[in-house]
């Protein structure tokens, strides 16, 4: 099992190094592939510091090459990089750039590809499967890249995508992670919960992810950590934004629009409810359900107080309502 592992490692190992050879070397790769990542702004260092690399489309390029180089068939379909289908294999990145994926110590455990022209018929990214190697929801992008950063800084950037997490390292901010665009998990949290207790989630400027990730949320104060939101203006995510600003005025942005996230939460709730009674009691126990994931008892009460003013509404009703969520989770 130990030692199949070790073979899946090698495999991804060897398909990284094969796209990225690829991508700097093959006449289609730097045509197509290489172009694009510079289009993006992306610089040869950067592209290189995250192995960046093209899989050409064809049906059966890389999954050749590797047979060529004795590695097994077994393990290229069980890590997802080969298809297996009545007895002909087929590569799965078919013209596509590639994104590997790498573990807290830097193996590669999967890839994400990304189409090159956006079109409605095809999944813009297209990432490994789950596999012996690869468990997305214990995964963040980014971090091997990342680690000392998050710690010097005692801060870490959370983002949704490859392009922002590679965007910010090239413009000097190195405390960045990505979910990769699947709902935040409490093993996700964990791996940055040991480099530092503060996170800075980054949404992407488009209003209908953010309510839908602020839940969340709440699995990150459940670990005692201080969270911090920013959002970025209307069709900006932190990749374009990063592109179009000087580091000085990124890091102003970014002290400037970072917002405690339960007095962001409250403010939102508040704007939403306006003059409805009903919505305005939704609100009171949807902020109260996330203070209580809080596990420090005085941060809790502080919370209850800054909320109250922010949505005038009593303490003594927010203490409450919090007394009772307590019961109920008993
Ligand atoms: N994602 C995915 N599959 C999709 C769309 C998105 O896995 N079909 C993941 C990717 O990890 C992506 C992240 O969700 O990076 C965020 O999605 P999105 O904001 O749409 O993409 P961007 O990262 O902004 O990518 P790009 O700038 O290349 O469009
Ligand atoms: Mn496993
Ligand atoms: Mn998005
Ligand atoms: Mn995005
Ligand atoms: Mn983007």
């Amino acid at each position: 099992q130990a030692n199949d592992r070790e073979s899946m490692y090698l495999v991804s190992d060897f398909a990284q190094k094969y796209f990225e050879d690829i991508l700097w070397n093959s006449e289609k790769g730097k045509a197509i592939g290489l172009s694009y990542f510079k289009e993006r702004g992306f610089t040869d260092d950067t592209i290189r510091k995250f192995g960046l690399g093209y899989s050409l489309d064809e049906w059966e390029a890389f999954t050749k090459e590797a047979l060529d180089k004795g590695y097994s068939l077994d393990f290229l379909g069980r890590t997802g990089l080969s298809i297996i289908k009545e007895n002909k294999q087929f590569d799965r990145f078919k013209g596509r750039v590639m994104f590997p994926i790498q573990s807290m110590s830097g193996r590669v455990l999967g890839f994400g590809g990304r189409i090159l022209v956006n079109d409605k018929k095809a999944a813009k990214y297209l990432n490994s499967p789950e596999s012996d190697i690869y468990h997305k929801s214990k995964v963040l992008y980014g971090i091997y890249h990342a680690k000392q950063s998050i710690a010097k800084e005692d801060n870490c950037y959370l983002v949704e995508g490859y392009t922002d997490v590679i965007q910010f390292h090239q413009r000097g901010i190195e405390n960045v992670v990505a979910s990769s665009g699947t709902a935040l998990t409490p093993e996700q949290i964990r791996l940055i919960n040991r480099l530092t207790k503060n996170i800075t989630v980054l949404f992407d400027g488009d209003a209908a992810g953010l309510r839908a990730s602020l839940r969340g949320i709440d699995l990150i104060l459940e670990q005692g950590m201080n969270v911090k939101v920013c959002t970025f203006p209307e069709g900006e995510d932190p990749d374009s934004f990063a592109k179009k600003n000087a580091y000085e005025d990124l890091v102003l942005y970014l002290q400037e629009n970072a917002k405690d996230f339960i007095q962001f939460k409250a403010s939102l709730l508040v704007e939403e409810a306006q003059n409805d009674p009903i919505k305005k009691a939704e609100t009171i126990r949807d902020i109260v359900q996330s203070i209580s994931k809080i596990p420090d008892r005085i941060q809790r009460e502080v919370y209850v107080q800054e909320c109250s003013r922010i949505m005038d509404i009593s303490e003594e009703v927010l203490f409450n309502t919090l007394a009772q969520l307590g019961k109920k989770n008993v």
